[in-house]
């Protein structure tokens, strides 16, 4: 089966391009690169050992996608191509929606006319809100308070709009929660652009040494040490989820809309320890006020992932911390790097 990966160079696209292929699936990587760069690509190469047919184009190009579809009999498309930075996404609402939302539309209107009706998408656990109670199940209500979760929400429903129109169309909404860590060979992870807006690059940049400490944004929420409690969950487990997912798409006669999680919530000082313990480096700390619109707790529910994807995440806090370190000790500026 031929596979179309939107932004399949970025940090989760990466991960899954390799589980992808080493289960046998035929992968064509589709980006533009914004938000990432060539050489993940390459790495990817030298780890599962073949080349990798890279489209460089844009989601909101009619003729970049044309010429994949035109080319290639594309089976199914894992979409992740988006922007996804919150607080951006709160100063360029109009770049947001057009990236993300006028671009799931364009590629969906492509599809169509090469009637290739399968697409799995990357939606967030930001559709949640602040969820009323934990862990989080797929029915809870969902709202949005920023531009970009936002456009998970419209996707989600324009994805669930496709399919009461065309009952032809397989579509598979995946809610992330947060991801971390990277693939265990240390060469591919997470690489973001200036100063980490997540806690797990910035606690890796500390540890390393390029950021002086860490701001621990609020030590007054209601959890157990004041800290923001979030479901951490290791990018190679997630990077399964999607290909338990196509393995599964033609079972399913309605939209499938399925958390991923571990279950499981951490503390920011909790993942502070944990990095330690597996970097043997300190992670100084300081705290600050709270970060405008953070929730105290965020966790999944995930056992409907068990019972219809046969998927859970198998890589425990210290596996992520590990991974994480192993990419970021190696890669000190990321992908530029040297090799
Ligand atoms: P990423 O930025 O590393 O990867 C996204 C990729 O999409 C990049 O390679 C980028 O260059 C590409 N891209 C962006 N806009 C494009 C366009 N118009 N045309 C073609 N390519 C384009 O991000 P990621 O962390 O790998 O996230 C992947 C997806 O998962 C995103 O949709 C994101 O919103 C979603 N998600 C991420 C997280 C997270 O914490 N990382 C959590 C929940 C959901
Ligand atoms: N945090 C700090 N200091 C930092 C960064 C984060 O204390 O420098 C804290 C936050 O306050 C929060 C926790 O660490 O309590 C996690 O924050 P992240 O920014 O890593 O993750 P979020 O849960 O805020 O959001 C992430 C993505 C969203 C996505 C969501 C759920 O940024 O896009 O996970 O998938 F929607």
């Amino acid at each position: 089966m031929k596979i179309l990966v939107t932004g399949g160079a970025g940090y989760i696209g990466s991960h899954t391009v390799v589980l992808l292929i080493e289960a046998g699936y035929e992968v064509i990587v589709f980006d533009n690169f914004c938000n990432s760069s060539r050489e993940s690509i390459n790495r990817v190469e030298k780890i599962v050992g073949q080349k990798i047919t890279v489209f460089e184009g844009d989601i909101r190009s009619r003729d970049d996608l044309g010429k994949v579809f035109s080319s290639n009999k594309i089976d199914a498309v894992i979409h992740f191509a988006g922007l996804k930075a919150v607080g951006e996404s709160v100063e360029q609402p109009l770049r947001y929606y057009d990236n993300n939302v006028n671009g799931t539309v364009i590629l969906c209107e492509v599809m169509e006319k090469y009637n290739c009706k399968s697409i799995i998408f990357s939606s967030s656990a930001t559709v949640y809100g602040d969820p009323h109670t934990t862990p989080i199940l797929e029915s809870f209500p969902t709202s949005a308070t920023n531009p970009y979760g936002r456009s998970k929400l419209f996707i989600e429903e324009i994805l669930r709009d496709l399919y009461v129109s065309d009952n032809d169309w397989k579509v598979i909404l995946l809610r992330y929660f947060n991801p971390v860590g990277a693939h265990n060979s240390g060469t591919i992870g997470e690489d973001p652009n200036g100063i980490p807006n997540n806690l797990m690059p910035f606690i890796a940049q500390t540890a390393v040494g390029k950021r002086e400490y860490l701001s621990v944004f609020g030590d007054d929420y209601d959890t157990p040490d004041g800290t923001g409690v979030r479901d951490y969950i290791h990018v190679v487990d997630l990077a399964q989820g999607h290909v338990n997912a196509l393995d599964r798409l033609d079972d399913f006669s309605e939209v499938m809309t399925i958390n991923l999680g571990t279950g499981k919530g951490y503390s920011v000082l909790e993942m502070v320890k944990a990095f330690e313990k597996a970097s043997g480096k300190k992670v100084p700390y300081k705290i600050a006020p709270r970060r405008a619109g953070d929730i105290a707790t965020c966790f999944a529910d995930p056992s409907y992932a068990k019972e219809v994807l046969d998927w859970e995440a198998k890589r425990g806090i210290e596996e992520m911390c590990e991974d994480g370190w192993l990419w970021q000790s190696q890669n000190p500026d990321g992908y530029l790097t040297k090799s």
